[in-house]
């Protein structure tokens, strides 16, 4: 029996987020249990980019509730992830998370190649901004295979199920799941399957997903896009994966050596400006 994991980036109860992650999992074929977690139900500080996680098998520093997400990551054989249009992009949730991330590069052997696909959900046709973007780079970084991201408008809590062809979408989406990937719409970078680019001053233009660059050209009436990989891949290959985190644990080494001159240069700076302090908190949690 496998497990799907469904991650829902909404804060909102029952809201579309939820809906189109249960749609997806009843639409799926193979015998699962799904297993769902709410981001925002959980106590996630921010990174603290102390990298100390690299070095203790991933584990964080930080006490809060990290260990029981990943666990829940780890253990699952699928991802089905889906998060709101907040202000043009995916609401803070999965960046809040993917902050985190580092602690989970001990891992790869485990995470790596996941079956996995993105849902973005915006209220308004045309105004999801970078949210497919978003969701891949979240999908991408946790070290999934994505067989397809979709993004669906639907503003309302529930109002995903009322428009006739998202019931089709969703169970397109949930065969790719464990099938064969969808095959893109539009153009997209030949190298990673992102499908949105920066236009270079040089004419050239960059993977906003994978970071390679590359040029463009029209072919039989289609946009296409000449992007090949570069140095320093972080998630094209498991092996890529493995050398940036080992590129990563060396910066501790670099940063020894260097330690006393950066302190020379920084401790300048130690006395500008005046901090504004958050409000004291009383024992309840409250400003007081
Ligand atoms: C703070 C906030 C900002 C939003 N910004 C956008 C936006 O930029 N573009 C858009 O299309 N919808 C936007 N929406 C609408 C939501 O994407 C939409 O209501 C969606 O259905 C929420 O998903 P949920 O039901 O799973 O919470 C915004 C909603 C909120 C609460």
């Amino acid at each position: 029996m496998k497990t799907i994991l469904g991650i829902i980036g909404s804060p909102r109860k029952l809201g579309n987020c939820e809906i189109a992650v249960k749609a997806v999992s009843r639409a799926v074929h193979e015998p699962h249990i799904l297993k769902l977690l709410r981001i925002a139900d959980f106590d996630i500080r921010p990174c603290r980019g102390c990298y100390a996680c690299l070095f203790r098998k991933g584990e964080c520093v930080i006490p809060d509730d990290l260990p029981r997400i990943w666990e829940a990551v780890l253990g699952a054989d699928a991802l089905v992830v889906a998060a709101p249009t907040y202000f043009l992009g995916p609401n803070a949730s999965l960046k809040h998370l993917l902050d985190r991330g580092l602690s989970l590069l001990p891992h790869i052997e485990g995470m790596w190649g996941k079956p996995a696909v993105g849902i973005g959900i915006a209220g308004i046709p045309e105004k999801e901004g970078y949210t497919r973007l978003g969701i891949e780079s979240f999908l991408k970084l946790l070290m999934t295979e994505i067989k397809g991201c979709e993004i669906f408008y639907s503003a309302l809590p529930g109002e995903i199920s009322l428009e006739k062809d998202h019931e089709p979408r969703l169970s397109i989406l949930a065969n790719a799941l464990f099938g064969p990937a969808l095959n893109p719409k539009s153009s997209v970078c030949p190298v990673c399957g992102g499908d949105t680019f920066r236009f270079m001053e040089d004419g050239r233009i960059r993977c906003m997903l994978c970071s390679n660059p590359g040029t463009f050209d029209m072919k039989d009436g289609r946009l296409v896009f000449e992007i090949r990989p570069g140095g320093h891949e972080m998630f094209l290959s498991r092996e890529s994966a493995v050398r940036h985190r080992e590129w990563l644990k060396g910066m501790k080494d670099r940063f020894l050596k260097q330690k006393n001159q950066l302190k020379k240069i920084s401790v300048e700076y130690l006395k500008d400006g005046t901090w504004i302090q958050p409000p004291e908190k009383n024992n309840k949690g409250h400003a007081s």
